[in-house]
């Protein structure tokens, strides 16, 4: 068990918070989606509420070691503020004499800051021990709530542990908490729906799973090279070529665990990737010069009524390509069908098919959707996130 926030006295402390506020940001620099800011707010009003100045860090996209104007944290400190209904000083970097003297303003009025994108300095990524000795000067105790970068070994995530007393944040705790359930003592049965761009993304996932669910629904892109690896007739739908193998190598290992494998038994098919262009039902076979961009009816039929008698469900990757809405229905189908079970356990991951799900406006209706696109795939993946394995035991 690791130590979380609710171990350290927090009084007159400075909480150094590494959050993962990697959100998307328009053309103007407006965040478009504020779910990770959202999600981090338990945490640093916890810290608030126990009378600690509260210190965040986090990155923002890949700007690979240097200072990149669009990708400044300013946006985002914006946001915080509306949440939480406070000053929040934007710093002007994240270590440095400069900074110190920034964070000395922290006072009985303003408590919370956000430090510059860590990924301006390339010492970030490199975990180098100086620049996490300069980022743990910022503080008296690290709380990572980053969960989406957990899976990064950087010096804001592990190097900086060496140097404080460390613990969870209220996130990634929830994090772990219902991943972890679902991984190690899932209430049966247990469905895994798969879906999605890649098999090769995800192949980690399957062959972790495998040992441990029911049934496998595949949808999505994915679903296509399995079925290429059956010998059925797939158009030009995307596949992988080299996965072909694996994928046949899965089937079988499959019916060794006595696992199902539940394949799309027919499509949405169109001649172009269009939102407009004209489209047919067609199965399980795919004709010449037609791709596969959604599930098909009867397939949703077959993965919905499937679904009817779980108890747990993990769900990554979408089944068709959902950012246009004519392609949207069989993920919008899943989603509905999950917000209607009744006792299951339901976990969204994947920065994808949570954007789904939200997007179809049934989030509060899952168990739990995890903020972490990368970090979420390796945890199922049965890999230990450096995040996690940094932080001090109990
Ligand atoms: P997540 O982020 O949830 O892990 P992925 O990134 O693996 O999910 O997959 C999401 C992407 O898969 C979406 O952009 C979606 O358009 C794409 N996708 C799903 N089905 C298909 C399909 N049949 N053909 C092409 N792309 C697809
Ligand atoms: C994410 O969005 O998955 C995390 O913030 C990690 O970002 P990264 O893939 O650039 O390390
Ligand atoms: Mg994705």
């Amino acid at each position: 068990m690791k130590k979380t926030i609710r171990d350290f006295d927090l009084k007159g402390k400075r909480v150094l918070i590494r959050v993962d506020f990697n959100v998307p940001l328009d053309k103007n620099l407006n965040v478009t989606d504020d779910n990770r800011i959202r999600a981090s707010l338990p945490t640093i009003e916890y810290a608030l509420s126990q009378g600690a100045k509260v210190i965040l860090m986090s990155h923002l996209g890949r700007p690979e070691g240097k200072p990149v104007s669009s990708m400044s944290l300013s946006p985002a400190t914006k946001r915080l503020s509306e949440l939480l209904k406070k000053e929040v000083i934007q710093c002007s970097d994240c270590v440095g004499s400069r900074v110190s003297e920034e964070l000395s303003h922290l006072n009985g009025v303003c408590q919370v800051a956000l430090l510059e994108n860590l990924r301006f300095h390339a010492a970030e990524e490199k975990n180098d021990a100086a620049f996490a000795k300069e980022l743990a000067q910022n503080g008296d105790i690290y709380i990572n709530d980053a969960f989406g970068s957990s899976h990064r070994a950087h010096a804001s995530i592990d190097g900086v542990t060496k140097y404080l007393p460390s613990g969870a944040g209220f996130l990634l705790e929830k994090e772990i908490q219902y991943l972890g359930v679902a991984m190690e003592k899932p209430k049966k049965p247990f469905v895994a729906i798969l879906g999605g761009s890649k098999v090769s993304d995800k192949i980690g996932m399957v062959e972790n799973l495998i040992a441990k669910v029911d049934k496998f629904l595949i949808g999505g892109a994915m679903a296509y090279t399995f079925l290429k690896a059956q010998g059925i007739e797939i158009g030009s739908s995307k596949y992988e070529k080299d996965k072909l193998d694996l994928a046949k190598s899965i089937l079988e290992k499959a019916k060794q665990h006595k696992v199902e494998i539940i394949l799309p038994v027919d499509h949405i098919v169109v001649q172009k990737v269009d939102e407009n262009a004209a489209s047919k039902a067609e199965g399980p076979g795919i004709s010449a010069g037609w791709l596969g961009v959604d599930i098909g009816p009867k397939t949703i039929e077959l993965f919905t009524k499937t679904l009817d008698s779980a108890k747990t469900v993990i769900w990554n990757g979408p089944m068709g390509i959902f950012e246009m809405q004519s392609f949207a229905k069989g993920s919008y189908e899943v989603t509905k069908k999950l917000s209607q079970l009744k006792d299951a356990t339901t976990v969204i991951g994947g920065g994808d098919t949570a954007a789904c799900v939200i997007g179809f406006g049934l989030a509060d209706k899952m168990t739990h959707i995890s903020t972490g696109g990368g970090a979420s795939l390796e945890y199922l993946e049965g890999k230990v996130l450096p995040g996690i394995a940094a932080l001090q035991d109990k």
